[in-house]
């Protein structure tokens, strides 16, 4: 069975290809992807670049293409949940796409067609990350102190992940975004710019999907100075390291 692992950005894949074993690079559709052996698992590794558009037409190929069975996204969000700080680690059990409005065709957030705004990961394959990243966490405890809030040991959450064509980039943008969901009874815990797209394609193609996000920032005003210094010197440790242990599971 072949599990795709998707990222955004380079540093959120970390230095997996460099520990892939019989490594093949494909390049397709303006993307690459590496194939291989990891932990003894049949893997493709998948750059999808940044937003929705990016993320669906790669999670697209990988399952005309590379006729993967299960995927997995790896990468950061933006914190907006109360209490979900830089350097925790957010397992989604459900996505919602926050820039999608049909209104007053469809209710707000919901994608037409597929009957509610949320749409629910794999539960098993999401355990089994709940399971990985929980185990990163103790073993890595304290590495990253520094580039941390001060006295905050990181915490593992699970729940709503908002998906958009938007980084986040203001409280008040933020605190918007987090109240008029509240209202609607949805308490998201993070917002990043891929994930939601990826689980519609893997709905449309009944495969098991699964994300985990590290928090890079908490998506107010200091998050385009906490993003890139989060992705610089971090990111790529949590890649690997939730990774490792999801494939070792
Ligand atoms: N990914 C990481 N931080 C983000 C933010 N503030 N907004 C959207 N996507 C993000």
């Amino acid at each position: 069975m072949t599990t795709a692992i998707l990222s955004a950005l380079p540093e959120e894949q970390g230095g997996l290809v460099h520990a892939l074993q019989a490594a093949e690079r494909i390049d397709h559709a303006g993307r690459t992807f590496w194939r291989g052996r990891l932990c003894g698992h049949d893997v493709v590794l998948a750059l999808c670049g940044i937003g929705k558009v990016a993320a669906a037409t790669t999670a697209t190929s990988l399952a005309e293409r590379f006729a993967v069975r299960r995927m997995v996204f790896t990468g950061v969000a933006g914190g907006v949940g109360e209490g979900v700080q830089v350097g925790d680690v957010v397992v989604a059990s459900e996505y919602l796409q926050h820039d999608m409005d049909a209104s007053p065709l469809f209710p707000r957030w919901e994608v037409p067609g597929q009957g509610s705004a949320l749409m629910a990961c794999d539960g098993p394959l999401s355990a089994i990350l709940m399971r990985a990243a929980g185990a990163y966490l103790e073993r890595s405890g304290g590495q990253f102190d520094q580039y941390l809030p001060a006295a905050h040991a990181p915490r593992l959450h699970q729940g709503l992940i908002a998906s958009g064509d938007q980084f986040i980039s203001t409280a008040a943008a933020s605190q918007r975004l987090r109240g008029d969901l509240l209202a609607a009874g949805h308490d998201v815990l993070a917002v990043e710019m891929e994930g939601a797209a990826v689980l519609q394609v893997c709905r449309d193609y009944q495969l098991p999907f699964a994300a985990v996000r590290t928090i890079s920032d908490r998506a107010d005003d200091s998050a385009h100075v906490d993003f890139p210094r989060f992705v610089e010197q971090v990111a790529r440790r949590y890649a690997d390291g939730v990774v490792r242990e999801l494939l070792g599971q």
